[in-house]
């Protein structure tokens, strides 16, 4: 751990959205970050304004997490030590299932699902010697509710449950992880699946300041699951008193639920 200096926070995918949003709230925390995604000149250009603005330190990894070398360099990386780590790279796609290319489904299961279990397992024997550190993994509220899409949902259902065991298994350890459920988050997401948003109403967007504070504010709070903006905890609280059956019609109808993948 890096306890004698600044604390370290690793975030997969910060060249935009949701994982650039934490790079930028972690470093005005006072963290140095390691920066980990395919696009290098993204992460140079985070660094730079992180020093700037911040003081903070940038490691860069430009690797791509849907390979066995590229999540063998971040393994290596946080067997060293971190004091965070943020497993938030992620994607999803169009077009239905029986039609998709199945190497871009794997490398969805590889990038959604083995990277964060292959970085997870990765940090965590650090931390647990340390007895304390960090870890939040970005699922999705389509991880929580069923009948919209098939891969992506699935890929985020194993987030979420896989983080929630995880907790019960690290408690008292002084590690603390969290499976942070957003719902509609206006970053590049959406257009890098070539999915069509424009008939969403406002009140479904959430932007990815109050994403990352409340997950941080979950996290001081002990909250295993975090859940951010009013309307999508009122939806996940139904999506679990509802009959399941009723969940998928309504999710289908008003989710838009073929054409996903
Ligand atoms: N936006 C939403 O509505 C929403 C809702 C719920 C959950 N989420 C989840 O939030 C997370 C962040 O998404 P976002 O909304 O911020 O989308 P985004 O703006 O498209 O950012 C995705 C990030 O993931 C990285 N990434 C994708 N494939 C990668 C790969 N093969 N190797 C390494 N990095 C990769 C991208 O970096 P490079 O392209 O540079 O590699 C980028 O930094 C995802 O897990 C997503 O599923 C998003």
């Amino acid at each position: 751990m890096t306890s004698a200096q600044r604390p370290v926070a690793l975030i997969t995918g910060p060249s935009s959205g949701i994982g650039a949003g934490f790079a930028r709230a972690l470093a005005g925390k006072g963290y140095d970050l390691v920066l980990v995604a395919r696009n290098r000149a993204a992460l140079d250009a985070l660094a730079t304004e992180l020093q700037q603005r911040f003081g903070a330190s940038s490691e860069v990894l430009a690797v791509d997490l849907a390979t066995v070398e590229g999540r063998r360099a971040v393994v290596e990386r946080l067997a060293r030590g971190v004091d965070m780590l943020v497993n938030n790279a992620g994607f999803g796609t169009t077009g239905e299932f029986w039609t998709a290319d199945p190497a871009l489904l794997q490398s969805q299961l590889d990038v959604n699902v083995t990277a964060v279990l292959e970085l997870t397992r990765a940090a965590l024997p650090v931390m647990i010697d340390a007895g304390r550190g960090d870890i939040v993994n970005v699922a999705s509220v389509a991880g929580l509710l069923p009948g919209r899409g098939s891969t992506y949902s699935a890929s985020k259902a194993y987030v979420v449950s896989f983080t929630e065991g995880l907790a019960g298994g690290l408690a008292g350890t002084g590690v603390r992880v969290q499976a942070l459920c957003p719902g509609f988050v206006r970053t590049e997401f959406h257009r890098r699946a070539g999915i069509d948003m424009s008939s969403t109403p406002d009140i479904l967007w959430l932007d990815v300041d109050q994403v990352v504070r409340t997950s941080l504010a979950d996290l001081e709070a002990g909250k295993v699951r975090s859940i951010p903006g009013v309307q999508y905890k009122v939806l996940a609280t139904a999506g679990r008193l509802v009959p399941q059956n009723l969940v998928r019609k309504l999710t289908n109808t008003f989710g838009n639920g073929r054409g996903r993948t």
